[in-house]
């Protein structure tokens, strides 16, 4: 398995997740992270060999944990990253709703631009 990603997420308990998993009984083979926010302990866990199961009520959260801890194949390589990275930033969700609230302006600009990668290369997936 490859190092958990770094994922700023406020209240992640990546510098404790080890800590946490060395304290699970002996006899315990499953997880239930049922808060699992960016998934840090989660992948600890799977790492380990427990058999996990991931939850959170946040959509992001929920695609984090799908992607990390349900997926076990499919690892992104340079050249989807090269896709989901290319192009100009754009004006979008991001833009119009975050702009100068939450992040910069050209930052909006480039999730948009990432979104919209992710979205057109998602429909070659179908
Ligand atoms: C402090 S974070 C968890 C951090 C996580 N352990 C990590 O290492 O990234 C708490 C999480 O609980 C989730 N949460 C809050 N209420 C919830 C609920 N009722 N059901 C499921 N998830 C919930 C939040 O969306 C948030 O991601």
């Amino acid at each position: 398995m490859h190092n958990y990603p770094k994922i700023n997420y406020i209240g992640n308990k990546d510098k404790i997740a080890s800590w946490i998993c060395e304290h699970i009984p002996e006899d315990v083979y499953t997880v239930l992270d049922a808060f699992s926010g960016g998934a840090s302990v989660s992948y600890e866990a799977k790492k380990r060999g427990y058999k996990v199961f991931s939850n959170d009520i946040m959509l992001v959260n929920y695609n984090i944990a799908k992607a990390l801890i349900e997926n076990t194949k499919d690892i992104l390589d340079s050249e989807d990253l090269d896709l989901i990275f290319s192009g100009i930033p754009q004006k979008g969700f991001m833009y119009f709703n975050y702009a100068n609230k939450l992040y910069f302006s050209q930052e909006c600009m480039e999730l948009d631009l990432y979104a919209e990668n992710l979205w057109v290369s998602s429909q070659y997936l179908l």
